[in-house]
């Protein structure tokens, strides 16, 4: 893409024709191992230009068939088959990736993020690095905000209720989520019930934008839940689903009268859309006559909108030479569909067989998981490879995106964007920052005040210098590893899902989480020891204290390491609390402090854990420099009073090396457990 073609605000963007001929889509369900057809036989196309609502009851399959044409299954043992074209040509996944989008049901943004700086950040991960000056992008982030109508709280927080962080209406977050997919200027757009859970005056915001975007080109694909009458106004084409078998599917215009001839005639002062699925809840029948009667007129149905959305092309000046033969395989004019209806639904499966033999597309039939994969990476069978891409290419004035050979952003630059956004969540979150301050602070004092001024008496002052320290440790396990499992919670959803969209990788994520996550533990740790250094009094040394200092951070990360480790592995945050606090107390029990003799089915705990050489590394540094004072007045020096149980047999430097070389370990699988985690599904 270039800057030129972005750069106005009033973009027509030339959507895409897609058709679905004879589509099923079985799954083998987990618990019983039956197969089950999701949907079936489904015929239909939604335009350019247009908006097509789909509806239904809640599991007529809605969502189902919205994954299927945007290529989003990724359920294990599911089969689809039939036949899926974009723009005449099969469609072909990676391709179709390209130039659609698909919105989720639930939003899942930044919270601490305004609305500008969540487009922007998607305009800088999503839009090619090189060949789109960066002025470019903002331009495309405004442009984008007016398209969606948010232009007026741009600099609003999307915020966040369940933590009382204040931000934009639920109708503005939909409409973020779609920006979100916007900045991409993609050609199709599917989005999951865009209107579920706003009310009424929300809802109709969101359809309205929509409506917009189809205006501009795109073609328009959403899923819909209980509809008012102004929303209806919005639907061009409209697609009634029940148990998995179409219903109708053709112009919105067209539905009343269609349920009329179907002998269900809709009172006049009633929403079409609530009597449809009145009819079709309440009565078991009517889902049976309908979907016959539907799959009688159906061609003639799919004809009459194949018809209509060549017309609006031609009005919004699209063109219309999508496929090779005319505008739609169901067109009149495209010489696929029947002027004289099928009497039976028999005959027409077999006039549909044949018209589909003669279209020289791939025809897919058979289960299996085969069957989908084909169909996911059919590339040029039928009309010549490439030809539907390719040819719009050239068509779409408004400069389509063209797949990339390489990646679209290096990852220097993901890793950049990424980081400021941490950057900038950790600074918003003032409640996050001063309550870690505060426990840093308090604990730094409390075991300050607890072990205040250490005296050189035997058996108090030794006694006093080993548990102070102990309990320091016990302080900065627990802190950020508590601290890391609370912020995975609320960071794991939106991982999850900007991995699922390829924004950027894992190790991206982890390098940006800690260019900014370590300099604010190397600052708490540092705050602590100030604190609690001086009011208990050690050894008052410089190269002492940083000797504390280093190990302290080092012990810190990797207490942290240990947080996200369990966060990781578990679902919720509450087992991961649990998992934390048995790991860290097993631990801090073989340090050597609270056994004199650890019993040796649990030497391995302590030979691996690294507060043993934390612990040995602080307290060989304390005693080497000091010495106390028997009860007969005798000096005895540091070392000789030391409990053998905290002797790990190793000089000061080889304890801390031990402890810098579990940090890299534990970094290790920290960033292993991570990619498991994502690959094994359990983000
Ligand atoms: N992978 C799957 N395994 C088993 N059943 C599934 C699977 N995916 C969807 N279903 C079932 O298919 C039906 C349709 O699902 P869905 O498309 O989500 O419905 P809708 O969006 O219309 O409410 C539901 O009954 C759902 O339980
Ligand atoms: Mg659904």
């Amino acid at each position: 893409m270039t800057a030129k073609s972005t750069g106005s605000s009033a973009r027509r963007k030339q959507g895409a024709l897609i058709e679905w001929h004879d589509v099923s889509y079985t799954v083998t369900d987990q618990v019983t191992k039956q197969k089950k057809t999701i949907i079936s036989n489904m015929y239909g196309l939604a335009q350019p230009g247009r908006l097509l609502a789909i509806m239904g009851p809640s599991g007529a399959g809605k969502s189902t068939l919205l994954d299927v044409l945007a290529c989003n299954n990724s359920s294990q043992g599911a089969a689809l088959s039939g036949r899926i074209t974009v723009d005449g040509a099969p469609r072909a996944a990676r391709q179709f990736a390209f130039i659609s989008c698909y919105v989720q049901q639930k939003d899942v943004l930044l919270s601490s993020a305004t609305v500008r700086e969540v487009i922007h950040t998607a305009a800088l991960l999503k839009l090619p690095y090189r060949g789109m000056a960066a002025a470019a992008k903002r331009e495309l982030v405004e442009a984008t905000l007016k398209e969606l109508d948010l232009a007026g709280c741009a600099d609003t927080l999307i915020g966040d209720e369940t933590i009382g962080l204040k931000g934009i209406s639920g109708g503005q977050k939909r409409r973020v989520s779609v920006g979100i997919e916007l900045v991409k200027d993609p050609r199709v757009l599917f989005l999951d019930e865009p209107s579920s859970g706003l009310d009424s005056e929300m809802a109709l915001g969101v359809m309205s934008s929509l409506v917009r975007l189809a205006r501009k080109g795109r073609t328009v694909v959403c899923t819909i839940h209980q509809p008012n009458s102004d929303i209806t106004d919005c639907f061009d084409d409209y697609l009634l689903l029940a148990g998995g078998r179409t219903l109708y599917g053709g112009l919105w215009s067209g539905a009343v009268d269609f349920f009329a001839r179907a002998g269900y005639s809709c009172p006049s002062f009633k929403n079409p859309t609530d009597y449809f699925m009145s009819v079709i809840t309440r009565d078991e029948a009517a889902v049976d006559t309908l979907a016959t009667a539907y799959a009688k007129l159906r061609l003639g149905l799919l004809a009459e909108a194949a018809d209509e959305g060549r017309a609006t092309a031609s009005q919004l000046g699209l063109s219309a030479t999508a496929a090779d033969g005319g505008w739609s395989t169901y067109s009149t004019a495209g010489g696929g569909a029947l002027s004289a209806t099928p009497q039976s639904s028999s005959r027409l499966a077999e006039f549909a067989a044949t018209a589909e033999a003669a279209d020289d597309g791939e025809e897919m039939k058979g289960g299996g998981t085969a069957a989908a994969v084909a169909l996911d990476v059919e590339s040029g069978s039928g009309r010549g490879s490439g030809g539907g891409y390719a040819d719009r290419a050239d068509v779409d004035a408004s400069g389509a995106l063209e797949e990339p050979a390489g990646p679209l952003v290096p990852v220097w630059f993901q890793v950049g964007v990424l980081t400021a956004r941490v950057w900038r969540t950790w600074i918003r979150s003032p409640v996050m920052l001063a309550s870690e301050l505060v426990q840093y602070l308090f604990f730094a004092l409390f075991v300050g005040l607890m072990y205040f001024r250490f005296n050189d008496k035997l058996g108090e002052g030794d006694f006093n210098r080993i548990a102070c320290i102990w309990f320091s440790f016990a302080v900065l396990c627990f802190t950020p590893s508590y601290t890391a499992v609370t912020s995975w919670a609320a960071e794991r959803l939106l991982l999850k899902r900007e991995l699922d969209q390829r924004l950027y990788g894992i190790n991206t994520y982890y390098l940006a989480r800690y260019a900014v996550l370590l300099p604010f533990e190397m600052a708490q740790c540092a705050l602590f020891l100030c604190v609690m250094y001086f009011f208990v009094g050690f050894y008052p040394s410089a190269a002492n204290f940083f000797i504390f200092f280093a190990v302290l951070s080092m012990f810190q990360i990797i207490s942290e390491g240990l947080g996200v480790c369990c966060a990781v592995v578990t679902k919720t945050p509450t087992s991961a609390v649990i998992m934390l606090t048995f790991v860290l107390l097993v631990l801090l029990s073989f340090s050597g402090f609270l056994t004199v003799k650890t019993p040796v089915y649990f030497v391995w705990v302590q030979k691996m854990s690294f507060f043993t050489y934390s612990f040995s590394a602080l307290l060989d540094t304390e005693f080497a420099k000091i010495s106390f004072v028997g009860a007969e007045g005798q000096t005895v020096p540091g070392m000789e009073v030391l409990p053998a149980s905290v002797d790990t047999g190793l000089t000061t430097a080889q304890n801390i090396g031990v402890v810098a070389a579990q940090v890299g370990g534990m970094e290790l699988i920290k960033l292993a457990a991570l990619h498991l985690a994502y690959r094994l599904k359990w983000l």
